[in-house]
């Protein structure tokens, strides 16, 4: 059997640094190789194992790469996310698509085994049923973000289609995570959020009282990550990406999370664009697929994920 070598494209944002730590854990610190467009490396990273500076836009460096190191994985996770893109959206167009496509290209043309790509709840608009949304629903996205997710969808399952290439992807709810900051999206409020209680025992959220969401534990996310790529191949049954979940709550409901853990914290709210974004996603996810197909299971409710968090970052305010 052919060695597996790891790529990670886009290594020192939200998901890549958690990935890139965990595959290392998994399959040897020199078996996966972490590049970002920066210059310097996360610096939960550092000293972890190889890194590249690599632009996710220039194809040419991405195959001299990928020849270089005989990488046979790549897990391509570089992307501007909802409330950047909406800033400058052919730009996150571009930059969401022309990735994409340059990988998949590259790992037909070097028969890579297996290609991950995130999707995200941003596929689905206001058109969509809001409550326990289905893995298949209308989808009518309204964001740049969620048309490349949907249009990057469509493209994984036409290069299975099309060439056999086993690419796999999820569709992430918020993400909230203590190692890695977030980058640019509509649900990271829930993670400002347990930062500012710490910090200053008060929040402004950009989002109202009672916007509810999908949210996701970080170690949950990463997990089911894994899973669904070590699955065997025939328990892959849709190409598109799968529905994911673990919870949904709104600012209120965090923060009465919050103040079980600090009486005093105090929130109020100001929406702003994100607002909009926020009401035209889903409340909440039916994952059933993915539960089915190859056993997904979430571990992190609001509870436990918040006196994880609050934990991990107290100790992180106590060393800086
Ligand atoms: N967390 C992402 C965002 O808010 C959703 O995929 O953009």
């Amino acid at each position: 059997m052919k060695k597996e070598k790891v790529l990670i494209m886009g290594a020192c944002g939200q998901i890549g640094v958690e990935l890139t730590l965990a595959l290392r854990k998994l399959y040897g610190a020199d078996n996966v190789i972490a590049s970002d467009i920066r210059e310097a490396q996360h610096p939960l990273l550092e000293g972890t194992g190889p890194y590249y500076t690599l632009n996710a836009m220039d194809a040419a460096a991405t195959l001299a790469l990928i020849k270089k190191e005989n990488i046979t994985q790549v897990y391509l996770l570089a992307a501007l996310l909802s409330a950047t893109g909406e800033k400058d959206p052919k730009r996150a167009w571009d930059i969401n698509m022309q990735s994409l496509l340059q990988v998949l290209d590259i790992a037909v043309q070097e028969k890579l085994t297996k290609v991950y790509w995130p999707s995200s709840i941003a596929v689905f608009g206001t058109t969509t049923p809001k409550q326990d949304t289905p893995q298949k629903t209308i989808i009518e996205p309204r964001t740049v973000y969620g048309i490349s997710k949907y249009a990057g969808e469509l493209w994984c399952q036409y290069y299975n289609q099309r060439w056999g290439l086993d690419v796999r992807s999820l569709r992430y709810p918020g993400l909230i995570s203590w190692k890695s900051e977030p980058g640019g999206g509509t649900t990271d409020y829930a993670v400002e959020i347990y930062h500012e209680a710490l910090k200053h025992g008060k929040y402004t959220s950009f989002l109202s009282e009672g916007t509810y969401l999908p949210m996701m534990y970080m170690d949950d996310a990463i997990r089911a990550t894994i899973e669904l790529m070590e699955a065997p191949e025939e328990k892959i049954k849709s190409r598109m990406a799968y529905n994911l979940s673990a919870m949904s709550f709104s600012p209120k409901e965090i923060a009465e999370a919050i103040r079980k853990h600090i009486p005093g914290f105090q929130i109020d709210y100001a929406p702003d664009f994100r607002q909009q974004i926020a009401d035209g996603w889903p409340q909440s996810i039916d994952d059933s697929a993915a539960r089915a197909d190859w056993g997904w299971k979430h571990e992190f409710d609001l509870e436990k994920m918040t006196a994880d968090m609050l934990l991990h970052l107290k100790e992180q305010l106590q060393t800086v």
